[in-house]
């Protein structure tokens, strides 16, 4: 094992070399290594300079976060950064991948900065709950100004080496090896004289309305109070001397650092990472994947396909007549069409794709030589297992069927080919080129390197791949369907729609239920109910007003009319007046006396219905760990990041309140609220879910 720093002389200057793979995060030997190497250039009889680089892939992409928690050890960055800044040689960093977070401190401390041109550098800290650290709130707004500072520190975002060159965080770009350009560079200003530059000892910037940019960047964050409290940290660089700004950073961060959001966005961050890692998946090869299939060009089949685009996939797209085949470019290039007005792709770059990449046909013949068909025709068994037969019959043999249904049983569309291991469910969410979140469903005879195709397919679109077992809506429509409903009872207990939706805002959600509903469009569920009625159990609590609605020819966003009403050119509705008046029509009908609901219960019951059957859903295996029920929800339902996903939610509350109020809401309806035996078990045992992720590895 190398040591964390090497250290080697070249002529009259030191050079340090991280070696902390895989992103030389400043883990506690990086830090000791730093300071020792700096403490040894001082002594090392003839060193004027040191250089400081990192070896394999990046620069220092920031504090090692797997210490976060955990009792710190010193010398913190903070010290280390001083430490370099302070030292008498001129200290310089040559800067290539990454330099995020600490990694940015630590080249702030440093004199002189270059970098190549493909590197980036940032701040983002508040993305994992916290504030720069070690000096970045103090440092930056001496170096950029204000407002570039405000903007990097309270978006966290990424920026390119040429932006910061422009920003002054850069000195020079080169292209090169970080050694070797760096190397030339402190030669350079070894032979031109420059005096070292010490960003603290820069002027602050003068002062602005700091309180006003705090509340804009509170509300900004919907909850999330890491970018504002970043806020007050760089306020404090502009108000108090040096030193004393530091102190005040490392007080706000240390705050910070003890917050459940903290916990959530660090779990979110590695469970993003984790999520796409099964134990079964390695060395196993995925199938080629040069081309791909698509059936039924409607909302899902066309995002689909503008994905695959997107990705650089060619697109053979089949739809039921030359009509529908003609408004399925049609969806297919408006879709790109934003992608071109964003920016996103060049103009040839559209061409190429609309005109040679996309083949749009009503004939199966043209999908024989497809490598991956993604079925997106109507929600009806009969359909899809008409078009699985077909497919069975055209598709070349290896060829991956995959059906993007959002509640049928992928097992019995399987059983309508000859080759169910080369079935699988590619559950992506609307709109698919945009919502990042795929569910690759694994029927009980899909074969080991169609799962492993099923992971390579959503890598490639960019997608947060999470594996899913068979049931009616597989991990996330299937939780979906049980708050939802929960939600439902609130309102015939008393509750209204919009009540609700203002309390799942509050609580930090994007929309609430019922606005959600109106955008999918209300006959989506009107289906499923019709689908389900005849299966019913007489004990379930439904509502029939939401029928009613559809029956008028509400569905929502759609027909301008749901539960709220839409005015031509504006997404926000407002309430519609005739969805109370139904409620309370069915209320009296059905002898329930409105009672009020807090905002806190609404949010509790919300909840524990979504944690209890996100515990059902683990314990029959639909999902393998906690954490992919997190990021099912983080990336296709608008579930706030800074909870880390609804588990993680649950852990933080403590599990054995919300088994006791689910225990308590099931005095009134026992059928809706029984306990899933493994959030008793996790009680009994005082363990969290957060457990079970630890045990799956
Ligand atoms: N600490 C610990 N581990 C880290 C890490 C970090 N800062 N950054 C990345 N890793 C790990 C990942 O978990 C992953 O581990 P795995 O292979 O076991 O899953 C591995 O390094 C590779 O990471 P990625 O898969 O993300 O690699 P990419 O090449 O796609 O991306 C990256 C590289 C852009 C550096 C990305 O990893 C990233 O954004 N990292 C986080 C950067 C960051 O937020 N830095 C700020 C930290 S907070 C801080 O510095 C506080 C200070 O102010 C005091
Ligand atoms: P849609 O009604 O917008 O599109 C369906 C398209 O399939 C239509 O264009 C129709 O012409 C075409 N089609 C129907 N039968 C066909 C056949 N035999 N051959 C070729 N084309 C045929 O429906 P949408 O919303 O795109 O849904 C499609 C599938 O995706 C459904 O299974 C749905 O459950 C699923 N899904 C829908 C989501 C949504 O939010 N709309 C989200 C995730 C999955």
């Amino acid at each position: 094992m190398p040591e964390a720093i090497s250290y080697e002389r070249v002529g009259d200057i030191a050079v340090l070399k991280a070696q902390n793979p895989p992103v030389n995060a400043l883990g506690y030997d990086v830090r000791v290594g730093l300071v020792e190497g700096i403490e040894r250039a001082e002594k090392d009889e003839g060193v004027r300079a040191v250089l400081i680089y990192g070896d394999g892939s990046t620069y220092f992409a920031g504090a090692d976060i797997r210490e976060f928690g955990k009792p710190p050890r010193q010398p913190h960055l903070t010290e280390v950064c001083n430490r370099i800044e302070s030292s008498p040689l001129l200290v310089v960093s040559s800067i290539h991948g990454t330099a995020l977070g600490g990694g940015l401190e630590v080249a702030m401390s440093t004199h002189y900065r270059i970098a190549v041109p493909s590197a980036k550098v940032g701040l983002p800290e508040v993305l994992l709950g916290v504030l720069p650290g070690a000096g970045g709130t103090q440092r930056l707004p001496r170096l950029t100004g204000l407002d570039a500072a405000l903007d990097i520190i309270t978006t966290g975002r990424h920026v390119k080496a040429k932006e910061a060159l422009d920003l002054g965080v850069i000195d020079k770009l080169e292209e090169g090896e970080p050694r070797e350009i760096g190397l030339a560079y402190v030669q350079e200003l070894l032979d031109s004289g420059a005096p070292r530059r010490v960003v603290s000892e820069l002027p602050a910037p003068a002062p602005i309305d700091f309180d006003a940019v705090y509340e804009s960047v509170l509300k900004r964050g919907r909850g999330q109070i890491s970018p504002a409290t970043a806020v007050r940290a760089v306020q404090g660089s502009v108000e108090k001397p040096f030193a004393e700004g530091l102190k005040y950073e490392r007080e706000l961060f240390m705050e910070l650092m003890g917050t459940d959001q903290r916990q959530g966005l660090i779990h979110a961050f590695f469970s993003e990472r984790q999520v796409s890692k099964l134990p079964e998946l390695k060395g196993v090869e995925p199938r080629p994947l040069n081309s791909i299939g698509v059936i039924g060009g409607g909302t899902m089949g066309a995002g689909i396909a503008t994905s695959a685009l997107l990705a650089g996939l060619p697109v053979v797209l089949l739809e039921m007549t030359p009509e529908a085949a003609a408004a399925a470019q049609g969806r297919i290039e408006g879709n790109l069409s934003g992608a071109l007005k964003r920016g996103k792709i060049s103009q040839a770059k559209f061409e190429d794709m609309t005109q040679k990449a996309l083949t749009v046909s009503t004939d199966y013949a043209a999908l024989s030589d497809v490598d991956l068909v993604v079925e997106a025709v109507f929600e009806e068994m009969g359909v899809k297992k008409t078009v699985f037969g077909k497919l069975d019959e055209v598709c070349k043999k290896g060829a991956i069927l995959a059906s993007n249904t959002s509640y049928l049983d992928v097992d019995e569309i399987a059983a309508s080919t000859s080759r169910p291991e080369d079935v699988i469910g590619l559950h992506f969410f609307s709109p698919a080129h945009v919502m990042k979140l795929l569910e690759v469903v694994v029927a009980d005879k899909t074969a080991i390197d169609v799962v492993a195709t099923g992971f390579a397919l959503g890598k490639k679109l960019g997608k947060i791949s999470v594996r899913a077992g068979v049931c009616d809506g597989f991990i996330g429509n299937r939780i979906l369907k049980t708050y939802r409903t929960a939600a439902d009872h609130m309102v015939l207990d008393g509750a209204s729609p919009y009540q609700i939706d203002k309390a799942l805002t509050d609580f930090g959600f994007a929309m609430g239920p019922y606005a959600v509903g109106d955008l999918a469009g209300l006959d989506i569920g009107w289906a499923t109910r019709k689908r389900l009625a005849g299966s019913r159990d007489p004990r379930e609590r439904i509502s029939i007003y939401p029928d009613k609605m559809c029956e008028a020819g509400n569905f929502g966003q759609k027909t301008g009319k749901g539960y709220y009403i839409y005015e031509a050119g504006k997404r926000a509705g407002v309430p519609n007046p005739e969805v109370m008046e139904l409620i309370e029509a069915e209320r009296a009908e059905k002898g329930i006396t409105p009672r009020a609901f807090s905002d806190e219960e609404i949010v509790r019951r919300y909840m524990a219905a979504m944690v209890n059957e996100g515990a059902k859903v683990l314990e029959e295996g639909i999902a393998r760990r906690p954490l992919d029920i997190d990021m099912v929800f983080l990336f296709g339902y608008g579930f706030p990041r800074y909870y880390g996903g609804p588990m993680k939610w649950a852990d933080l509350q403590g599990l054995p309140g919300l088994l006791e109020d689910i225990k308590t809401y099931a005095k009134e309806d026992d059928f809706f609220w029984q306990p899933a035996k493994l959030l008793e078990d996790l009680v009994a045992e005082g363990k969290t879910f957060d457990d079970l992720n630890q045990a799956a590895g």
